[in-house]
């Protein structure tokens, strides 16, 4: 007996969900049809109302940067919406390894690099600091971390000081302080430094995000000590801290770098042009980062479309987690480029979806889709929710009205898979015109019982199948096949459960997930009288 497994990642069908993990479906005893893939990018337009401000003098010190950097690359940056900077750590063992990686930074489309010193294995101060000036293609920072902020530094703090003052001397255009020795440089430099270079005084907070009134403090207590540029990173425990701190960037008087590291602080990152800060740190490579949760310059620069972001710009974005797999982001934004609206799509690693959104309140946040875990909890968290989502009870799509700014959630989940597995079902004979639903009266086993295990039984029963509910938590099973009206199995059962050919196996489980791809719910064995077909979305 032959059989057939069809699977795809079908979310790109549709705009709502997670685009990471495919819903696999097999089909007992047809041959392996390769599903083709339609995309329905459907963005709407909306007004933008933003009270959000930035400085002035902010505008000002970063577009001094900004148009000699523009200049430099032949203004291949084209028109950019921001004067926010994108800045590549440059960190390595030697000079010349440092200036390949500032050439790279440059065709990469950053406007500065920040050169590490602290990460030369070997370093003559007064002629590698000219040499990485003179022959750099784009703006300087210079900074020499010691190990007591974070950095690879560990010699004496005279000599440390002596080599940020001659990079200072020699032409750099920033130099990077930290907080707790920047008596001593004042001390050391008395007075004397050239206007071309801008003073940044930093903070590193490694362990947690203050209060906005502590980083309130904080910033005041930089800007006494004559910086030009206030710079603090702060730890993201949740992401409900990057809030904060968009507080303290967006009321600034003075040019400011404000950071949240880690992967829940990524939004500090990419939004930063919309909140008035003064640079954003890019890496060369994913991966090579020198502070958590950096992301690299192309992504930036492509993914979330950096140079059109500004005060008005409607935040939307994919909460979940794990997350940072999610295809959202590449799908949505480019829709939002490609339309010319005015939105930017971002990854949000969430752990309290209500803190979440009780934080995000404002309507510069316009809409989530949502992923695993909170597709479920989060019906509870919208002010009103769709009969069709209320009645599979698990919201993936929220839009904030804006009218009013409530939450309206709804569930595209089961009209993106149902769509494509009908597709695929149907195959070289989609054009034969019929209304009938290829999965009319088929037997619908359906693996997982979570908020894309919901979605997919309500739309399979909508369309006259068969439902068989099949979970690790069998109990879980049993509910939604009694809610369904369906059959209950347990996963150890699905093992030997075929009985009849032509019949759907469609995996909603977070098995097979990045990076875990060749995983699956039930044993290689008992899925190996069956073909897979994968199929891939065109985005
Ligand atoms: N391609 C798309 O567009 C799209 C759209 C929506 C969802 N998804 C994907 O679908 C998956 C599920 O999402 P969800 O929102 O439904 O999550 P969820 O509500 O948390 O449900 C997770 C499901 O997976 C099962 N499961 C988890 N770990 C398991 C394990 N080790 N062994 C067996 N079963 C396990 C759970 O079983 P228990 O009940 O026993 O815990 C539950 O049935 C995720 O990978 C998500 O990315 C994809």
């Amino acid at each position: 007996m032959s059989q057939s497994i069809v699977s795809g990642t079908v979310s790109s069908a549709y705009l709502g969900a997670d685009h990471q993990i495919a819903y696999q479906f097999l089909i007992r005893n047809s041959p392996p049809t390769p599903i083709a893939y339609q995309q329905h990018t459907t963005v709407t337009k909306s007004a933008c109302n933003c009270l959000l401000f930035r400085p002035s003098t902010f505008t000002k010190t970063a577009m001094e940067l900004v148009t000699p950097a523009v200049e430099k690359m032949g203004g291949s940056e084209g028109i950019r919406r921001n004067s926010t900077l994108i800045c590549a750590p440059i960190m390595a063992d030697t000079v010349d390894q440092m200036l390949v990686q500032m050439n790279l930074a440059k065709s990469s489309g950053a406007d500065l690099v920040e050169i590490r010193l602290d990460s030369l294995k070997e370093f003559s101060p007064r002629e590698d600091i000219q040499t990485l000036v003179k022959l750099s293609s784009l703006p300087t920072l210079f900074t020499y971390r010691p190990t007591w902020e974070g950095g690879q530094y560990n010699g004496d703090e005279e000599s440390r000081l002596e080599a940020l003052q001659l990079a200072m001397e020699l032409g750099a255009d920033h130099i990077d302080v930290e907080l707790q020795a920047i008596d001593d440089f004042n001390n050391l430099i008395h007075g004397d430094k050239p206007t071309k270079c801008k003073l940044i005084v930093s903070s590193h907070n490694y362990e947690n995000t203050p209060s906005v009134e502590d980083m309130g403090n904080l910033v005041a207590k930089i800007q006494s000590t004559g910086a030009d540029i206030v710079k603090f990173a702060t730890t993201a425990l949740d992401i409900t801290d990057v809030a904060r701190v968009f507080q303290i960037t967006a009321h600034s008087q003075v040019p400011i770098i404000a950071m949240v590291m880690g992967e829940r602080g990524l939004m500090s990152r990419v939004l930063c042009p919309k909140f008035g800060g003064y640079l954003t740190f890019g890496t060369l490579e994913h991966g090579k980062v020198s502070a958590p949760g950096q992301p690299t310059i192309r992504d930036l620069l492509d993914l979330f479309n950096f140079r059109q972001l500004g005060p008005d710009t409607k935040v939307f974005g994919i909460i979940g987690k794990p997350v940072g797999h999610s295809k959202s982001p590449m799908l949505y934004n480019k829709a939002f480029r490609s339309v010319g609206f005015n939105g930017v799509y971002v990854h949000l690693l969430v752990d309290d979806v209500k803190k979440f959104l009780e934080t995000y309140s404002s309507t510069d946040f316009a809409g989530f889709s949502c992923t695993i875990p909170h597709k479920e909890s989060v019906v509870q968290c919208c002010d009103e929710v769709d009969p069709v989502a209320k009645s599979i009870g698990a919201v993936n799509c929220i839009i904030r009205r804006p009218n009013d700014g409530k939450l309206y959630g709804c569930n595209t989940d089961y009209v993106g898979a149902i769509s494509a597995i009908e597709d695929g079902l149907r195959g070289s004979d989609v054009q034969n015109g019929s209304t009938v639903s290829p999965l009319a009266g088929r037997l619908f086993v359906v693996i997982g019982a979570g908020g894309a295990g919901k979605a997919l039984a309500y739309g399979a029963k909508e369309k006259g199948a068969r439902i068989v509910i099949a979970n690790r938590t069998y109990d879980r099973a049993r509910e939604l096949a009694e809610v369904i009206g369906g059959e209950a199995l347990s996963l150890a059962d699905l093992s030997t459960y075929h009985p009849e050919n032509g019949m759907i196996l469609a995996n909603t489980t977070s098995i097979g997930m990045q990076p875990n791809i060749e995983d699956t719910p039930i044993s290689k064995e008992a899925l190996k009288s069956y073909a897979l077909e994968s199929v891939e979305p065109q985005l």
